[in-house]
């Protein structure tokens, strides 16, 4: 990684970007996302670092652990809209779901506190721990979550007792699943793309050829692609999405399905493709990984001063470095999408979560 420069651009107010401005954002869909409920969290937009690499294509790098609110990251954006959604509808309790490993949990409780939002959130023994392990991953959460120890099917029944307490107490209970999927957050993610857009159209830069970004459930990516080809519908220029999985599950699938949800609930005929080759697979389990990715993650940091970790950050970083070798060069710049930093990184390795040794 031959890193001639890099330019850190700082963060203007969203005022300050008029989306009106851009022949491509008159679509009727983009007025719909940009139209779509949200409340006030974090701090937009995010910058765009720029990395310039000599003999090779720029590389950018888009900021969103810098998002100024909990652990930074897609996030954010995420937790913003779904508020907003839940708000707007007047749920009167959120109810939500994670595994053992997640970031946006923390968030997630943040968030509602900071609105007053009645919250329950359950945490699933996914991918399995040992209690001493999960009260680690959770320190200083304990309070406020619960951990749930049974299997997966009796899970599930005990967040449904939990709902239909809530609706029966006059709430109107808002079930959050795990990653937030839920075409609000989608949208979120949507925007997201957009701002990254408008800030290098205003700029007069060069759009990204490709944007890599990681993908668990397939939330963000979801966002992504729908945006990408709001942009390509309208003329703008083709812009590829590639979702590194972190595992090796069907989030192909989870992101189609999630994709023509988002569809539906924003009214629109539209039909975002959702290929194959947006995707690249994951061999690795959940928290595996090979040596070197924390030693990729570690190089990234002293000469990028970005921090990265393996499990989520660190994979998709990899593949895109895979993915600029077995690709020609081009004019067009590369963007790394940075959706946060997860802290426990080294904890969740070394627990069940990471060895895959422990069984529910
Ligand atoms: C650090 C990090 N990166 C990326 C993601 C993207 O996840 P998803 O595909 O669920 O939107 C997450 C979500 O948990 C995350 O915590």
């Amino acid at each position: 990684m031959q890193s001639a420069a890099t330019v850190f651009e700082a963060p203007r107010s969203e005022n300050s970007l008029s989306w009106a401005r851009h022949s491509w954002r008159g679509g009727e869909l983009a007025e719909r996302l940009r139209n779509a409920p949200r409340v006030n969290l974090g701090s937009w937009p995010t910058p765009i670092q720029r990395v310039t690499r000599r003999g090779r294509c720029d590389l950018l790098v888009k900021r969103d652990d810098l998002s100024g609110f909990g652990r930074g990251g897609a996030k954010t954006r995420k937790l913003s809209h779904l508020l907003g959604h839940v708000r707007t509808n007047a749920h009167g309790e959120l109810l939500a779901v994670a595994g053992n490993v997640t970031n946006l949990a923390f968030d997630l409780l943040q968030a509602s506190g900071a609105f007053g939002l009645r919250t329950r959130l359950f945490i699933v023994n996914d991918p399995p721990a040992t209690p001493g392990e999960r009260a680690r991953i959770f320190a200083g959460v304990l309070g406020s979550i619960e951990l749930l120890t049974c299997g997966r099917a009796e899970a599930a029944a005990v967040v449904l007792r939990a709902y239909a307490a809530a609706w029966h107490a006059g709430r109107k209970p808002f079930l959050a699943l795990p990653g937030a999927f839920h075409p609000a957050c989608v949208i979120g993610n949507a925007c997201g793309f957009l701002e990254m857009v408008e800030q290098l159209e205003s700029q007069g830069a060069p759009l990204p050829r490709t944007v890599f970004v990681t993908a668990a459930t397939g939330t963000t990516v979801a966002g992504f692609l729908l945006a990408a080809d709001v942009l390509r519908a309208a003329g703008g220029p083709p812009i590829r999405v590639i979702g590194v999985q972190v595992h090796p599950g069907r989030i192909r699938l989870q992101t189609l399905a999630l994709t023509r949800w988002t569809e539906r609930f924003l009214g629109t005929n539209h039909r975002t493709p959702v290929h194959p080759t947006s995707f690249v697979p994951s061999r690795e389990r959940f928290a595996h990984f090979g040596p070197g990715v924390p030693r990729l993650c570690l190089q990234v940091e002293q000469e990028l001063g970005l921090r990265l970790d393996p499990i989520f950050g660190g994979k998709t970083w990899q593949a895109m470095q895979a993915d600029v070798a077995a690709n020609a060069p081009d004019d067009r710049p590369l963007l790394y999408w940075h959706c946060g930093y997860t802290p426990e990184w080294k904890t969740l390795c070394a627990s069940g979560a990471g060895r895959g040794e422990v069984t529910s």
